[in-house]
């Protein structure tokens, strides 16, 4: 109804302003090309859109792969405090060590692999010849069996998430099983 309305009253201005038709033929052409480029408008920006959260989304998964997940996260904040107050009197703020004295804790085979025995320097300590980077360590490392599993979760979290590291975090009921053997 409404189209024909229009049509006829298009009809009716093109009889009395007696429009040639080679005008009304490009005037259609013309609100064609727009009606086209209207509708095709807002589907582009969608599927780009689309495409933007699908990349943002793998980005996303793949960053919380390279880094840790949320609580990780949390957990390495905590940890870095415990860190400063306990480690990094001996282990340095930037995990650098102090020759002949303190290893570094910077990608060493005890930072980045076996859990278990890594939680098991923490709660005993270590007291044996070991070398680092061409480096002998033969200082003793008092036990740390004063921290909760919570703090050495987190601790060794951060420690194994920083100075370069990158291993998988370290939980509370990991150490829990590591303290009940001891
Ligand atoms: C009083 C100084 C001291 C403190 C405090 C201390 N460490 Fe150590 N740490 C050492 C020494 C010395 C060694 C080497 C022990 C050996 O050779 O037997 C060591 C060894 C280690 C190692 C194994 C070797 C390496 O470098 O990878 C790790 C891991 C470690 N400490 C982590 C920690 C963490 C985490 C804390 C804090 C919760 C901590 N230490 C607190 C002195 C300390």
């Amino acid at each position: 109804m409404i189209t024909k309305e229009i049509f006829g009253e298009l009809f009716i201005i093109v009889k009395n302003k007696k429009i040639r038709m080679k005008k009304v033929i490009i005037t259609l052409t013309l609100s064609i090309v727009v009606v086209i480029l209207l509708w095709a408008q807002p589907k582009k920006p969608l599927a780009t859109q689309q495409k933007k959260s699908t990349t943002t989304q793998t980005k996303k998964s793949t960053a919380v792969q390279a880094k840790a997940p949320a609580g990780a996260q949390a957990s390495i904040e905590r940890g870095r405090q415990t860190y400063s107050q306990v480690c990094a009197a001996c282990h340095q703020k930037d995990g650098g060590g102090v020759p002949r004295l303190n290893p570094p804790l910077i990608k060493t085979e005890y930072v980045l692999g076996d859990k278990t025995r890594l939680i098991n320097i923490i709660l005993k300590g270590l007291n044996q010849p070991i070398e680092i980077d061409d480096e002998e360590y033969t200082n003793p490392m008092p036990p740390q069996q004063q921290l909760t599993d919570q703090q050495i979760a987190d601790v060794l979290t951060f420690v194994r998430n920083n100075f370069g590291n990158k291993a998988s975090a370290v939980t509370p009921a990991e150490v829990k099983v590591v303290r009940a053997k001891t």
